[in-house]
């Protein structure tokens, strides 16, 4: 097994010399993450564990000029993402800068802050479509899995949306708590007018790996819910479109992660880091340029970082001989890392990874336990707080093996 404690376990020069420049597509997807504060605690975010060692936020100028480079660069999908987005009081103005470029711009919400002065406001500004999460079809379980009271508040926004002539995306992460939900998850998304409902199987990283135990569901239960969907689907027609996607580790082929590492999404942390993936902070031994240091074209065409995992070059067996790597690209780098603790391996949700048996490990773990099991009660889970995140920053391995309660434990 690969040893943790080395700080760099990738090949730094194959990736380099294969990914030439000129073969580099433009990124077309810029994620900007405004910001890692949040008036909600899920237990499942992607944002870092250790975020609070990232607590600087880039100003509006500096976003500007993200959103300019960027736009020069190529790239014309936008979304405004967090943390909570509306707790920069800038967001309007960056809206409008984003809709004079002319991208398409996403606000990625909690719903938490969106008043009606602020969605007249985004309006006026040219924001083109909102998503809105939401944890559950029922108070309780939407409120506990974020520790706060925002049920209600979340369901007045969302008429509040519709109200505003937004189209409306409503995102629900799923997993063994909210599974058996399905249902009702569906028909709450049409009761709102969503003209598409996201129902995105958690995967594991950030605070959703940390309370992996506790939300890993059953194959029966996905099978059920994926029953249900399909159901709905032919009910519903166009009127909503329902996106469900299994979990990487009941597949046995892993995915095309970001449809490539460095290939089409570039995203910027609220420090102004810039990074291929949501969750690329978490690999050891890669530093992500900074915009405030370095122009983003340079970071895009010419960072090690973004060119690390490019091409082919960087593959090891049995991804480097194998007729499928051009399809998945050897699946997904974070979580190589997260499962065999070499982000350069195979993706181990794949089956020909000689490391395939620790998912099904944990999958067979999932299958051992009861699904109606209460295991609020018998197996805490952690939830994302300034307080959790800073024990996790200060864990040798970022991930404690033992933590305590930290049920209604908020910041
Ligand atoms: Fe980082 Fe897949 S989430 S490469």
């Amino acid at each position: 097994m690969t040893d943790l404690s080395r700080p760099d376990t990738i090949p730094r020069t194959a990736a380099l010399s294969e990914a030439k420049p000129e073969a580099i597509a433009p990124p077309l997807w810029l994620l900007a993450e405004l910001t890692y504060r949040c008036p909600l605690h899920c237990v499942f975010c992607y944002n870092p564990t250790n975020y609070t060692d990232h607590s600087r936020e880039l100003s509006t100028a500096q976003w500007i000029d993200v959103l300019r480079e960027a736009r020069a660069l190529g790239a014309a999908q936008l979304g405004f993402s967090g943390g909570e987005p509306l707790l920069r009081d800038d967001l309007e103005v960056l809206v409008g800068e984003a809709r004079q470029l002319g991208f398409y711009t996403n606000l990625i919400t909690s719903g938490i802050g969106l008043t009606d002065a602020r969605l007249d406001a985004l309006k006026a500004a040219g924001l083109d479509h909102i998503q809105l999460s939401f944890q559950d079809s029922t108070q309780e379980l939407n409120d506990f899995l974020s520790s706060t009271r925002t049920f209600d508040l979340k369901k007045r926004v969302a008429a509040s949306i519709k109200a505003h002539d937004f189209p409306m995306v409503l995102n629900c992460v799923l997993h063994r708590f909210n599974l058996p939900h399905v249902d009702k998850i569906i028909d709450m998304a049409l009761a709102m007018g969503a003209e598409y409902l996201e129902l995105a199987n958690t995967q594991y990283y950030g605070w959703a790996h940390t309370n992996r135990a506790q939300l890993m569901p059953t194959a029966e239960q996905l099978q059920e819910a994926e029953a249900v969907v399909n159901r709905y689907r032919k009910e519903t027609g166009e009127r909503c479109k329902i996106f469900f996607v299994v979990p990487d580790y009941f597949e046995t082929r892993p995915k095309r992660c970001m449809n490539g590492w460095g290939a089409v999404f570039l995203g910027i942390a609220p420090d102004g880091a810039a990074l291929p993936c949501h969750t690329a902070r978490s690999l050891p031994g890669l530093m992500f340029p900074n915009v405030t240091e370095t122009p983003l074209r340079e970071i895009w065409y010419e960072s090690d970082a973004f060119n690390r995992f490019r091409g082919f070059g960087w593959m090891k067996e049995p991804c480097r001989s194998c007729d499928e790597k051009e399809r998945d690209l050897g699946g997904c780098r974070c979580q190589a890392y997260l499962l065999t603790g070499d982000p350069a391996n195979a993706d181990p949700v794949c089956d020909k990874s000689p490391e395939h048996e620790r998912v099904v490990q944990v999958v067979r773990a999932a299958a051992n336990r009861a699904p109606e099991q209460p295991l609020v009660k018998e197996q805490p889970v952690l939830f994302r707080n300034d307080a959790n995140s800073r024990r996790l920053a200060s864990a040798p391995d970022g991930h404690p093996p033992d933590h305590p309660v930290s049920r209604g434990d908020r910041t």
